[in-house]
């Protein structure tokens, strides 16, 4: 095999395990869609049935919500008061700007570092959400999604997230009993995940959103976790598909900021971001290929093509090392 060629084989082949290697966890995303941890409607019972109160309730009776401040805009209240009619048994916390800060300093001070040094607001509002459920355990909804009927038969398990399609977990609608192993994962790993990207719509969603919920997903449910540390999966139908299921969504006229927008955007086709990200990377790797090699490749053929129309005594006593090459391709 010409050097050339061995060179960059070697080389792609290491560049390209590096990368899969890094990104390991993201492509399992593509093939994991949790289904043996699927909440299944069967399971459930149906909206104002008896069958509701005779369920364990482990998850405790407190929804979370967080906004800037307390002056919830006209477009959510809406949302919020469906889930304030359905569970008047609830506790209900919202977590403003200022009192997140103050909950973090209080009982997660070696994270208050890092959560001021967010660059982006929902940065913030990402990370407090895990932070609560792991503190008081309940059930976090994100105040554009409204309730369809009571979450009681929620509090049945001992952590759930909801799966988005095509796939991973949102972080919008969670639920969770006081300090759950997956929500220790959630908060313990997001220094670490707290890395700026050239586009601040990947930071935000890699460090503290969906795409970061997601793999820590994916890493929590490779340690195969069991009776009260599993975590289980709301699928669509369940979450807002249908009259029966628990949440309706009000996405659209909520964010009024076309960047915000297209965070949302990203967050919930990161799949075909990253699938982008992966193409244009092998594109410049051909180019780099055919740009050195193959035109390199093509002049030694050019070269040999002479050599082949010189006469035969000149090419027996050749000692160019074409003649060497050639005889070992033989
Ligand atoms: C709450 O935050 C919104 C959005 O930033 C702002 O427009 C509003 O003035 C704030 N309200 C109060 C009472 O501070």
């Amino acid at each position: 095999m010409r050097k050339g060629v061995l060179i960059f084989l070697v080389t792609t082949i290491v560049v390209l395990g590096f990368a899969v290697h890094s990104v390991w966890t993201l492509l399992s995303l593509l093939v994991v869609d949790g289904r043996e941890d699927a909440i299944s409607r069967a399971e459930l019972p149906a909206p104002n049935s008896g069958a509701i109160s005779e369920r364990p309730q482990l998850i405790p009776k407190i929804i979370h919500q967080t906004y800037v401040n307390e002056s919830i805009p006209e477009h959510w209240k809406g949302p919020q008061q469906s889930c304030l009619d359905l569970h008047p048994d609830y506790e209900y916390k919202l977590w403003t700007d200022k009192k997140s800060r103050e909950f973090i300093a209080a009982e997660y001070p070696w994270f208050l570092e890092t959560f001021d040094g967010y660059r982006y607001p929902i940065q913030r509002a990402d990370a407090i959400r895990y932070f609560v459920l792991h503190h008081f355990g309940g059930i976090y909804i994100d105040l554009d999604d409204g309730c369809n009927r009571s979450l009681d038969p929620l509090l049945a398990y001992s952590a759930w997230v909801r799966r988005t399609v095509p796939t991973g977990i949102s972080n919008d609608a969670m639920g969770s009993i006081p300090r759950h192993p997956f929500f220790l994962k959630a908060i313990d790993s997001l220094p670490d995940y707290n890395r700026r990207w050239v586009l601040p719509y990947i930071t935000v969603m890699a460090s503290t959103g969906p795409l970061y919920l997601s793999l820590i997903w994916r890493h929590y449910s490779n340690t195969n976790p069991q009776g009260m540390d599993r975590l289980r999966i709301l699928f669509p139908d369940e979450y807002n598909n249908h009259p029966w299921s628990f949440f309706t969504h009000h996405l659209g006229n909520s964010w009024h900021r076309n960047d915000v927008k297209l965070i949302f955007w990203l967050g919930h086709h990161w799949v075909l971001v990253t699938l982008i990200g992966f193409t244009v990377g092998f594109a410049l790797l051909w180019c780099i290929y055919s740009t050195f090699i193959l035109h390199r490749q093509s002049n030694s053929a050019k070269a040999r093509a002479a050599y082949s129309r010189m006469p035969f005594y000149r090419r027996i006593s050749s000692k160019e090392h074409l003649e060497l090459t050639d005889r070992h391709q033989v």
